[in-house]
């Protein structure tokens, strides 16, 4: 029998090109302002949400729910105010100076046995979460531990290194793609989706769940098709 795993759900903006930053690998702040409050939005339905160290280096922050209808709206759900903040990092190398180690959220650290020596748990991580993270099968058990700690509703914040991981583990539900007005290229850049790819054969297959015009910016949103299980 499957164990249980959290509903997943990835959220990225991306340029008209497929880039979520430019070559630079500069902060993503090419989204409108609908754009966040849509990424707030995702937050806000989350118990918790997760990214990947190159992601936290890039900004130095994460984005903690500020919106005072969204925090009502998780008050009345009997949830806490923030989601928790799950950054993953094999290496373990961040810095504690990043503003992130101030922000007012719960977070966690999922690294690997040799990341896990430089923390402990305190002030920087309310959790440290250790696996080897090397196969599908690991990322698989990391998931599958998550509803235990009341984590039902899993957002995935990025980037294109951690979803790819994701989705070749047959992690990912939902993609919701926030297609932005730009071209940024740059054949370094990262995109939604990096690793080393699938062949178009046995590529995952999508279905269009939605899309909304807002401006100049398309909101779509993807189901993620798992093959049927094999017994
Ligand atoms: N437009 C958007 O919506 C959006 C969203 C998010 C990010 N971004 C942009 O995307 C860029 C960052 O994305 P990225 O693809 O370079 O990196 P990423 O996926 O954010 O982070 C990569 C790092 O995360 C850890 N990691 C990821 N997958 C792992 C795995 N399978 N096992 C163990 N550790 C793993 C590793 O950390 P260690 O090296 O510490 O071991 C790895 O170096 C930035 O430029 C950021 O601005 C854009």
């Amino acid at each position: 029998m499957l164990l249980a795993r959290p509903q997943t759900t990835v959220i990225l903006a991306m340029s008209a090109d497929g880039k979520l930053a430019d070559a630079a690998r500069s902060p993503a702040r090419f989204g409108s302002a609908a754009d966040k409050h849509h990424l707030e939005a995702q937050v806000a339905a989350a118990d918790a949400v997760l990214f990947g160290a190159a992601t936290l280096r890039a900004y130095g922050t994460t984005l903690p729910i500020t919106s005072p209808a969204l925090l009502t709206h998780r008050q009345a759900q009997g949830k806490a105010p923030q989601p928790w903040h799950i950054v993953c990092s094999a290496a373990g190398n961040l810095d504690p100076n990043w503003r992130f180690f101030q922000q007012p959220v719960p977070r966690w650290l999922l690294t690997t046995p040799t990341g896990a020596q430089s923390w402990t748990v305190g002030a920087a991580f309310d959790r440290i979460v250790v696996n080897p993270l090397q196969s599908a099968a690991d990322w698989v058990s990391v998931f599958q531990q998550l509803p235990a700690w009341g984590i039902a509703q899993l957002a995935v914040l990025g980037g294109g290194e951690l979803v790819a991981t994701l989705v070749a583990a047959g992690l990912v539900d939902e993609l919701q793609l926030t297609l932005c007005p730009l071209l940024l290229g740059g054949k370094t850049a990262p995109t939604p989706m990096d690793g080393v790819g699938f062949p178009a054969a046995i590529a995952p297959q999508l279905e269009l769940l939605s899309v909304q015009t807002v401006a100049q910016e398309v909101f779509l949103r993807y189901q993620v098709r798992h093959p049927p299980a094999t017994h």
